[in-house]
């Protein structure tokens, strides 16, 4: 699974490249994209409705930011990790805006980002060191960061800056 999404990711620079050349963000289509004749989003402007893809990865990005001050201070407890492992394998079954346009790889990606949850884990249950756990933490956001590459880029930014710097 990772190794196929691993495979692909050359691929998906040069689209991300592409689209972060159309200025597109987020995930919102171009207008070229939609058919005229779908229900698909109109236009650029994302006046649509979320998908419950959407929904679920809106709430990952809150969790995240709001455990970052102590996945820093290194209070994270087990017990909010656990919390966001059952609340984001939400991810793997929910429908997104366009599903056609996920890939095969999404599935690796998904799979990927809950073992570095689990991983992240550890490093609190072992009271591993904290720059161990901060590594842990951050390496989960750069599972959600290599989906996105392929899948999304518009929030990777955001991602990014939940990253705790060591
Ligand atoms: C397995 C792939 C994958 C992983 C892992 C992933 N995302 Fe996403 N994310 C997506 C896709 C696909 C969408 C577009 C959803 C849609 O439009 O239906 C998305 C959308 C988003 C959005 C925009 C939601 C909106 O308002 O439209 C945010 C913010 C986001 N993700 C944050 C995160 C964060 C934070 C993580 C990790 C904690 C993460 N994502 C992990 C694939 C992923």
């Amino acid at each position: 699974m990772i190794t196929a999404a691993m495979s692909t990711k050359h691929k998906a620079r040069k689209g991300l490249l592409f689209l972060t050349l159309l200025g597109v963000g987020a995930c919102n289509p171009t207008a070229e994209e939609v058919p005229a004749n779908t229900e698909a989003p109109t236009g650029r402007t994302g006046m649509y409705e979320a998908s419950p893809l959407a929904v679920a990865m809106r709430s990952m990005a809150t969790d995240m930011e709001s455990l970052r001050a102590k996945a820093d201070a290194g209070t994270l407890t087990v017990g909010e990790v656990d919390a966001m492992i059952s609340a984001h394998a939400a991810m793997t079954s929910a429908d997104a805006t366009k599903p056609e346009d996920i890939k095969p790889s999404f599935e690796g990606y998904a799979e990927a980002y809950l073992i570095q949850l689990q991983d992240l884990r550890e490093t609190i249950t072992t009271q591993a060191s904290r720059e161990a756990r901060l590594e842990a933490f951050n390496a989960a956001l750069t599972t959600c960061v290599a989906c996105h590459q392929e899948h999304c880029p518009g929030p990777i930014s955001r991602i990014e800056k939940i990253k705790v710097q060591p």
